[in-house]
């Protein structure tokens, strides 16, 4: 697909995936016109003590398209999108914090807001792709399947309704093309800025550069996660342009690794040799194990992720020494 001379919106786009979808279409289509719409974060915090939203200009740095601060909450900010006529709709803007029990501003910015989006991609003929969540299966046993869905918090239950209300959407305009991407464990660079809500391969790359030994949950060589690759994602919002069909389509490898795996495999890009340090998991409602059945999404869109998590990490290892000692700020 030839995305020069298109016009695209990508909401989110100052947060880990939205910016590097940014980027992907800055290098690859440098005759493409990209509207980045993102409030940025305020200083405000959750009661679980993390930021209310992740977006950070210094994920922007180099980048030369549009950018519009605005809330997805807010229709004025909106209305700043109407001059525009979008051939494409990445919507990845959301409380992307799976721990923020507030129902009612998890609600209102992840399932409100997505009205908006839905009527602008019909009045726009635009292809809508947005990020819905592994989160939507929460404790289902593996391989978790698209129509079986139990979510079990705020936030899995926000990205299993916008399924929902996607899917009556397109049933009713069958002319709309849109595929809701329910991300697994994603992990890689401009992820830092989502500070203790990144993935446990930054956090743990930190603590081992740090000196520490990576610190586990007892038991976590039996704790399971479908973890990929940032750029396998990005492959798959570009690849999901040309679904076949519309719908809500699992996005990960397939293949379940453990945490102690990402500690095994970190310790070996850094040359260390620490004893895992465990630790009581203190959370309830954990994911035990994932694994995506993506059989959907190569069926719709030919998605064959790419990297294994010990290739991914092998990418991913020069930003994560590059961002251990940068500012959080
Ligand atoms: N990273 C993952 O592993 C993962 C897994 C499953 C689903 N997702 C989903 O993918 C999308 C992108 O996730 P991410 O990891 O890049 O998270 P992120 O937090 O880095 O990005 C979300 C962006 O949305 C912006 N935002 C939040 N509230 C907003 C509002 N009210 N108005 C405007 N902008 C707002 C934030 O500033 C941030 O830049 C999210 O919808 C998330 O729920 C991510």
């Amino acid at each position: 697909m030839d995305f020069n001379n298109k016009t695209i919106l990508i909401t989110g786009g100052a947060g880990f995936i939205g910016s590097n979808l940014g980027f992907y279409f800055q290098e690859n289509y440098p005759n493409s016109k990209i509207v980045i719409f993102d409030c940025f974060r305020s200083e405000k915090k959750f009661s679980n003590g993390n930021l209310v939203s992740f977006g950070h200009y210094k994920n922007l740095i180099g980048f030369k398209g549009d950018v519009i601060c605005g809330n997805i909450n807010n229709h004025k900010d909106l209305s700043l999108l109407e001059s525009f006529k979008f051939d494409f709709i990445f919507h990845h803007a959301a409380i992307s914090d799976t721990r923020v029990y507030d129902q009612e501003v998890v609600m209102q910015t992840n399932i409100n807001s997505f009205y908006w989006f839905l009527e602008k991609s019909l009045k726009d003929n635009s292809t809508l792709v947005y990020a819905s969540s592994a989160a939507t299966y929460g404790s289902l046993p593996s391989p978790q399947r698209i129509g079986l869905e139990s979510p079990e918090n705020p936030y899995g239950f926000s990205k299993y309704m916008m399924d929902q209300i996607a899917e009556s959407f397109y049933r009713k305009n069958p002319t709309i093309k849109i595929a809701g991407l329910r991300f697994f464990n994603v992990y890689g660079p401009r992820e830092f800025f989502k500070a203790k809500t990144s993935s446990m391969v930054i956090q743990l790359g930190h603590q081992i550069l740090d000196g520490q030994a990576p610190r586990l949950f007892y038991g976590s060589e039996n704790i399971l996660r479908d973890f990929i690759y940032i750029d396998d994602v990005i492959e798959a919002n570009i690849l999901a342009c040309n679904t076949k069909f519309s719908g809500s389509f699992n996005i990960g490898t397939g293949e379940p690794r453990s945490f102690l795996d990402i500690a095994n495999i970190l310790q070996k890009e850094l040359s260390t040799d620490f004893d895992i340090e465990y630790f009581k998991n203190p959370f309830s409602g954990y994911q035990m194990h994932t694994q995506a059945d993506i059989s959907l999404s190569t069926k719709a869109f030919n998605f064959r992720p790419k990297h294994s998590l010990e290739s991914g990490i092998k990418l991913y290892i020069n930003n994560i020494k590059e961002m251990h000692k940068a500012s959080l700020d």
